[in-house]
Order: C-alpha cells, then sequence, then structure tokens
C-alpha cells in the first residue's frame, strides 16, 4: 500500500479508501444487498492486512448498522491512532425545522449518534454528506467548528457539491474563524468526469483532497458490459439510476478498460483505479467480498503509460449529473431526501 496526506491536514491515509457502505443490516435501510456484520468484519479485516488505513462510512447507510459494523471491527482488529475514520451527517428534516432545531443542534445531535455507534470518542474527518438549502451555510460551518473544538472530529470534509458551493463555504469559514473543509467526496470515475470541470482544478489549488466515490461505478468498471449478474447488480436500484440512462456509451470506454486490462493482464478493476489514482488522493472503493479490497489494493501498484491514459479518456462525453447531484438545486429544497437515517432515532 501507499499512503499520502490528505490535502491540507496531518491525516496520513491509504491511496485506497475503504467504502463501507455495503456494510450493514440489508433489513435496515435503503439497500437490500449489504453484507452482514460477519461478512463486513472479514473485509475490513483483510483491507487492514492490505495496508487500508481509511475507511468511509455514513449515518445515513443502513439506519446506523454500517457504523456500528465498522466501528465495532475497527476496535477489535485495530489501533485507533493507526486508522482515519470518516463519516457523514444528513441535511435536517423538515420535522427538525418544524421543532425549532437549529443547524448547530442538528449536527451535534448527528455527530453524537455516529459516535455512539462507532463506539469512537472522535472521527478523524466529518462529511457534510449532501448540501442542505433549507440551512444556511454559516449554522453548518459554525455547527461543525463547534465539533472540531470540542475534539469530536479532526477535521471536516464535504461531499456532493459544486465547486462554487465549497469555495464559498471555506471563504465564509476563513472571514469567520471556523474550520475549513478539506477533503471532497465527489462522484467521479472513468465513465463519470463531471468534476474535472471546476471541481479538480479549484482543489489542486487549494490543496483540498479529492476522495471520489463509486470509483468503479458501482461495479461497472470493474466488469464487461452485460455481466451484471452479482446480488448488488441485480438489486441495486440507485447504482441503475446513476448509469442505465448513458449505457451504452459508457460500453465503449468499459470495453477499452477491458482490452487494457487484458493487454497488460491485471483485472478491469486495477485499470480503473489505476486511471483514477492518477487524478484524485484516494478514491472510496466498495467492497462485498475480500477478493474486492485485494483487487483494489493492487491498482496502487498499477501504472498506466500517457497512451494507456489518453485511450482510456478519448471516448468520453460530458454526462447529465446523476444520483444525489441531480438533487443538488434550491428548487428541490421542499423534497424529502432520497437518503435518510432510516428507523434509527436522532433526538
Ligand atoms: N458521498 C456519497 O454520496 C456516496 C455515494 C455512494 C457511495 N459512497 C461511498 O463510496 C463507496 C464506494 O461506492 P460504490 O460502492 O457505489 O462504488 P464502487 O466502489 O464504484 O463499486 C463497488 C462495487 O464494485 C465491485 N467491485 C469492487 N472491487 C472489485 C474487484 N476487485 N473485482 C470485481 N468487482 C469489484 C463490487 O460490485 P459487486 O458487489 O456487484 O460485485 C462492489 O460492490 C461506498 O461504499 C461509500 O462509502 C458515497
Amino acid at each position: 500500500m501507499k499512503y499520502t496526506k490528505l490535502g491540507n491536514s496531518d491525516l496520513n491515509v491509504s491511496r485506497i479508501c475503504m467504502g463501507c457502505m455495503g456494510f450493514g443490516d440489508p433489513t435496515r435501510g435503503q439497500h437490500s444487498w449489504t453484507v452482514d456484520e460477519e461478512h463486513s468484519r472479514e473485509i475490513i479485516k483483510r483491507g487492514l492486512e492490505l495496508g487500508v488505513n481509511f475507511f468511509d462510512t455514513a449515518i445515513a447507510y443502513q439506519s446506523g448498522t454500517c457504523e456500528q459494523y465498522v466501528g465495532r471491527a475497527l476496535r477489535d482488529f485495530a489501533k485507533r491512532e493507526d486508522i482515519v475514520v470518516a463519516t457523514k451527517f444528513l441535511p435536517r428534516t423538515a420535522d427538525e425545522i418544524e421543532r425549532g432545531i437549529s443547524g448547530q443542534q442538528h449536527i451535534e445531535n448527528m455527530i453524537n449518534t455516529s459516535l455512539s455507534n462507532l463506539g469512537m470518542d472522535y472521527v478523524d474527518l466529518y462529511i457534510y454528506h449532501m448540501w442542505d438549502w433549507n440551512t444556511p451555510i454559516e449554522d453548518i460551518l459554525d455547527g461543525l467548528d463547534r465539533v472540531v473544538k470540542a475534539g469530536k472530529a479532526r477535521y471536516i470534509g464535504i461531499s456532493n457539491c459544486f465547486a462554487w458551493q465549497l469555495a464559498n463555504a471555506n471563504a465564509i469559514a476563513q472571514r469567520e474563524g471556523f474550520a475549513k473543509f478539506i477533503s471532497v467526496q465527489g462522484h467521479y470515475n472513468l465513465i463519470f468526469r463531471e468534476e474535472e470541470r471546476e471541481m479538480v482544478p479549484y482543489c489542486t489549488e487549494e490543496n483540498i483532497a479529492l476522495t471520489p466515490y463509486s470509483a468503479l461505478a458501482s461495479g461497472r468498471l470493474s466488469r464487461k458490459p452485460g455481466e451484471n449478474d452479482t446480488k448488488r447488480a441485480v438489486e441495486d436500484a440507485y447504482a441503475k439510476f446513476k448509469y442505465d440512462a448513458t449505457a451504452q456509451q459508457d460500453g465503449v470506454i468499459i470495453n477499452r478498460v477491458a482490452e487494457t486490462a487484458e493487454k497488460r493482464g491485471v483485472t478491469m478493476t486495477e485499470v480503473s483505479l489505476a486511471w483514477l489514482l492518477t487524478k484524485v488522493t484516494s478514491p472510496v472503493v466498495g467492497a462485498t467480498k475480500p477478493h474486492h479490497i485485494e483487487g483494489a489494493a493492487k491498482a496502487v501498484e498499477l501504472e498506466l503509460s500517457d497512451a494507456e491514459i489518453a485511450y482510456l479518456e478519448e471516448p468520453y462525453v460530458p454526462h447529465p449529473l446523476a444520483g444525489v447531484m441531480a438533487q443538488n438545486k434550491r428548487e428541490n429544497a421542499k423534497d424529502r431526501h432520497v437518503w435518510s437515517t432510516g428507523d434509527q432515532k436522532i433526538k
């Protein structure tokens, strides 16, 4: 494994971040395809053995059971100071707004629930999961700053935002003396490259870490088009919503990944991640089996030539925004987000 600094922080992270969204009770949340605690522990243990020290979870995943599984496994298999744990909080709900819960109180309630789920007294990175159009950014930043000052999070990150939202937020944080966002978790992979226009150059300029999610397009960049017969591939409606509309044009790129992998004698996963590793700090890669994290770890060793990179990139055409980013609009402020804390009660 190789390691690098996470943007403007002193966190030393593995070049692969383990995405933990596939861990959790499948009967309690958005995903029916998540793996149970025994299998989650096996994958986490394997990741640690391979040198992965960076783990990404969220309160939204399977009603907090993902945080619980991840917390228990990491407490059993690793020393707290050797790992970097990231979790995320959700926007305020309509019910909270009605009850007069401020953005600051909401964040305090969310971090307290996450820390209790994880069985930890701090997280290394606390991530604003998706833009909350109903809460002033000043309240979000103040709430996050209080969390950092209380020692409950070492740093803050952001996910699913436009570059202008991040630039504006960090300018306000700078003015007010609040903690600034040090990392961005956006949707970025070989078949979805919309981050390249604004976010990537902005983050490069500011030394903000890029830790993209769905690094393998939820598995589509790991196998040939049409080979979608895993439990997740069949049941993950959210991923279908993100990728089905562009499947035909994406297939051209995926076939080039397969061709490159064959020529180099490696897996498609290695090629797809090796490409992304030339652009970002640490991609967040999901796993539902131990061999998945093994494949991801191997990618760190693969170097693609400039000609291979150009060949993989050449067929890309701009895509409409998909998934959470497609909802990031003021006119959607009244809609309930697809993501919620499920049946887990937050104060
Ligand atoms: N911030 C956000 O809004 C957000 C959104 C989505 C995800 N995330 C984070 O990003 C992480 C990754 O996202 P993701 O799971 O959508 O995408 P991903 O990393 O693009 O895809 C993971 C899937 O790829 C397949 N795979 C992984 N390694 C493989 C290997 N070595 N060989 C063959 N297949 C392999 C598996 O599919 P099968 O299970 O089908 O075999 C696995 O479930 C999540 O766990 C979560 O932490 C964040």
